[in-house]
């Protein structure tokens, strides 16, 4: 039998994932590689991600648009894993025109991504509120009830608008149970169906030429061989199904996420590259193995500004945790690692590597997956020598002082995965690459 050629898809795209807790700096990195790449997509989360880029003596935040949207040649996608809110989304378009980026030709948005309707965001005020002690610390921003209509089958998505006859029906469906529940029980004022249709129809005449079939367009790009960075929000241990439960977000930022958020195969990707923080944060509630209530930890919060950049909420910190560590790079098959804020560590004599946990009175290596047991550990420490000194300058492994590249490849030859990239400060320069 003649033997036929077909066509291998390209590995051409690469996921960008937090490995942590989120906020690791996952925005420098997607602005920093997005002119190698001819088009970046945000595959899950929402408005509550906030992304901060500093360029050209400014520094931006994003929520929903894509970090790779200050590079001109740079197509940005917002996927169908993302759950999008409106009025955020007008601003953020606003903002970056603003700024003197055109997005129109640039911007595509998924129709099959979910909207955030203002009734989301007042359940999510009113869940957490009701949760007493043991709130999740969610931004209150509706995703996570704008998730749950997406699984529950209710949700509206952005193809809904075209037609405002669906969007009515759905809208009347939706709120027979939801007005119910904020009437009665929550002794609030009922939502108006028409006037949600008059509004969202609003935002559809304006959103309307940036809305595509994203997953067919990223299919056609890749098979023509063009390169696709897919930047994850929030962090593994905070994905809904391999995070630490449940205090977690309410969608899948792991690398499997990439592929479900935005429509692209996984033969597709050949890249993994995990953001690693030098030291651990974390912001809301839940386990934190290596969180500091000390000097130190105060020392790592206020010399790494660590305040949410959607909330402003003052992050926990803790000495980086290579136990958490070798399971999210193993849940994300990272193929490399951006270690990010080292610069954050050039003031201390000398740094923590939480590298086991005691459990019970035994040493354990691997990241016990179940809350409750998570909650038990205690960290076991190695010492690293501090380098006392600032590594801004430094443009390759070699210019960096010796202790700061020996925590480097400690971190290694630890985690098994190469360092690839290091920041050694916010700006888009500020970075070694190998
Ligand atoms: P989420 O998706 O919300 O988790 O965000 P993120 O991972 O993009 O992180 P975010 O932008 O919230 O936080 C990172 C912060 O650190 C921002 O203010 C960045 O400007 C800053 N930053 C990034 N890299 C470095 C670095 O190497 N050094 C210092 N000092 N700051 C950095």
């Amino acid at each position: 039998m003649e033997s036929k050629s077909f066509s291998k898809p390209t590995r051409t795209a690469t996921v960008i994932v937090g490995t942590q807790f989120g906020d690791e700096g996952k925005g420098k990195l997607v602005d920093y590689l997005s002119d190698k790449y001819d088009i970046v997509v945000r595959y899950q989360g929402g408005a509550n991600a906030g992304h901060t880029i500093c360029f050209d003596n400014k520094s931006v935040v994003l929520h929903l648009i894509p970090s790779g949207i200050f590079h001109e040649g740079c197509v940005c996608v917002i996927g169908n894993g993302v759950v999008i809110d409106p009025v955020a989304l007008l601003e953020e378009i606003k903002k970056v025109e603003e700024l003197g980026y055109d997005v129109k030709g640039r911007l595509f948005i998924s129709h099959n991504a979910h909207l955030i309707m203002p009734y989301h965001k007042r359940l999510d005020s009113l869940h957490e509120d009701a949760q007493g002690e043991q709130k999740i610390g969610t931004t209150g921003r509706g995703i996570g009830p704008s998730y749950e209509d997406k699984f529950a089958r209710k949700g509206i998505r952005v193809v809904d608008l075209l037609s405002p006859d669906v969007l009515q029906e759905k809208l009347r469906e939706n709120l027979a149970a939801k007005n119910k529940l904020f009437r009665n029980i929550y002794e609030k004022e009922e939502f108006d169906v028409e006037e949600l249709v008059r509004d969202y129809s609003e935002f559809d005449k304006i959103i309307d030429p940036y809305v595509t079939n994203t997953q067919l367009y990223l299919s056609r790009q890749l098979k023509a061989g063009k390169t696709v960075l897919l930047e994850g929000a929030q962090g593994c241990l905070l994905d809904v199904d391999h995070g630490t439960y449940p205090y977690v977000t309410s969608s899948n930022p792991t690398s499997g996420g990439a592929c479900t958020g935005s429509g692209i195969a996984p033969n597709y990707v050949g890249k993994v590259i995990g953001v690693v923080k030098a030291y651990m944060t974390r912001v809301g509630n839940g386990a934190f193995p290596s969180e500091l209530f000390d000097e130190t930890g105060e020392s790592l919060c206020r010399i790494g500004h660590e305040f949410g950049a959607t909330t402003g909420r003052k992050r926990r910190c803790g000495w980086i945790d290579l136990v958490a560590l070798r399971y999210s790079l193993t849940v994300n098959g990272v193929t490399e690692i951006a270690l990010t804020k080292l610069d954050v560590l050039d003031t201390f004599e000398e740094v923590k590597v939480c590298t086991s946990y005691m459990l019970d009175g035994k040493e354990i290596h691997d990241f016990p997956t179940d809350h409750p047991t998570l909650s038990r550990v205690t960290p076991v420490y190695k010492t690293l020598k501090g380098w006392m000194s600032s590594n801004a300058q430094a443009r390759t492994l070699d210019d960096m002082r010796p202790e700061a590249r020996s925590f480097v490849t400690f971190l290694e030859d630890e985690l098994q995965v190469p360092v690839t990239f290091v920041s050694v400060g916010p700006g888009r320069e500020e970075t070694v690459y190998r």
